[in-house]
């Protein structure tokens, strides 16, 4: 990219390019940008200078592009002009259209292309972590659809370190790092006997439920014990189209969760269906088994009733759960804040059932899939170039 010309308003400049368009960048922004090397530590990218010392009443002595058709602007105060890079600027330009394209590598959930677990996709586990465009369907699908299943991984304890090590490492929860999951006589949670665990959430009692999930599948010999998932978000956008009014006491009535006796005591209370700021479905707490004493106003409690009944009733329906029985050597990564994961009841006389568990948070998915897209050589990195040293 190159500069065509330069108009000053007041407030900011207009910039024509050599390859057509023209975009505006405010003086305060461009001032905050400083490609200078007092102003950033050039090996973290690490800002050095309070904004509070540069940022009022911001206005250049001179704007002016250089020979590479780059822009120059001359700050009060300094004894010569600093240069902002044509194609920084373009890539950094914030129309409405660049804004939205922005981290466009990290995809924004879709609702299920899936009847039947037999449609889901199978990515194979010896490719994962040494192909580059494997790795990265795998995270662009569990993204996408809030999970992905991988199969071809060794029946044995390990594989879901393995998991969490390629994105950065391990989220350890109150259960360690990871979970063996077996029919046990001393149990502190119902997925350690040989019952039923219905449709929720793992971490309901969490203040930030933990993200991502690895079920593996070491041995599935016993009678029973077969597995659904659940996608929270499309069953919750079915509530609020059949009954707005209950979707709406299930985003702002508290619900109280707890884990456990022993040395911890974690409890959190939160509404079933989280909202983000911008109003859209976040996280889907629900988690029967874990919900404690309801401690809500008195005007609430028939209406929560109401509205939960009715919620638990469609995450039960049939029509909304994937039902499948894992074999050993396939592993479930999902996103714990969107799918629900349930499992039969199992005859432990009838054979072994041993699942392992481990967590991680979303933005190592996230870091990964950044990494993978530079190695695939599609740049999408837009951040900070740093200053070249004088
Ligand atoms: C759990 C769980 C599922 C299974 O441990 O939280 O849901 O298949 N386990 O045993
Ligand atoms: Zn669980």
């Amino acid at each position: 990219m190159q500069i065509k010309s330069i108009t000053p308003h007041e407030r900011f400049l207009t910039i024509d390019w050599v390859e057509g368009g023209t975009d505006n960048f405010h003086y305060v922004w461009l001032r905050d940008h400083l490609p200078d090397t007092t102003f950033f530590d050039t090996d973290t990218g690490e800002r050095l200078i309070d904004a509070h010392t540069y940022l009022f009443d911001v206005a250049p002595e001179d704007v002016s592009s250089d020979i590479n058709g780059d822009l120059e602007i001359t700050w009060p105060g300094a004894d010569q002009p600093s240069c902002y890079l044509a194609h920084w600027l373009y890539a950094n330009r914030y129309t409405n259209d660049t804004l939205a394209a922005r981290d466009a590598f990290i995809p924004s959930p879709e609702a299920w292309p899936y009847q039947s677990f037999d449609e889901v996709p199978r990515y194979d586990y010896a490719k994962i972590f040494d192909e580059p465009q494997a790795g990265f369907e795998l995270l662009h699908n569990f993204r996408t659809y809030g999970f992905a299943f991988i199969d071809g991984a060794p029946a044995a304890v390990g594989v879901v370190e393995n998991f969490a090590n390629w994105l950065g490492y391990v989220r350890e929860v109150v259960f360690g790092p990871v979970r063996d999951i077996r029919s046990e006589p001393n149990y502190d949670n119902v997925a350690f006997t040989s019952r039923d665990v219905k449709p929720h959430i793992d971490g309901s009692n969490y203040i930030y439920p933990y993200e991502v999930q690895f079920l593996h599948c070491i041995e599935n010999g016993a009678e029973g014990g077969d597995s659904d998932v659940v996608d929270g978000f499309a069953v919750a956008e079915k509530l609020k189209a059949v009954d707005p009014a209950a979707f709406d006491v299930l985003t702002r009535v508290k619900v109280a969760y707890r884990i456990g006796a022993g040395e911890h005591d974690l409890r959190h209370s939160a509404p079933v269906i989280g909202l983000d700021r911008e109003g859209e479905l976040h996280i889907i707490r629900f988690s029967n088994q874990q919900r404690r004493v309801l401690s809500v106003p008195f005007d609430d409690v028939e209406a929560f009733y109401a509205a939960y009944g009715l919620f638990s009733q469609m995450i039960n329906a049939p029509e909304n759960k994937m039902h499948f029985r894992f074999a050993p050597g396939e592993v479930l990564m999902f996103n714990n804040h969107r799918i629900l994961h349930a499992r039969d009841a199992f005859k432990p006389d009838t054979g072994r059932r041993h699942m392992q568990l481990a967590t991680a948070d979303m933005d190592m998915v996230d870091s990964r899939l950044r990494l993978l897209v530079r190695q695939l050589g599609r740049n999408d990195d837009l951040d900070l170039v740093l200053p070249r040293e004088p």
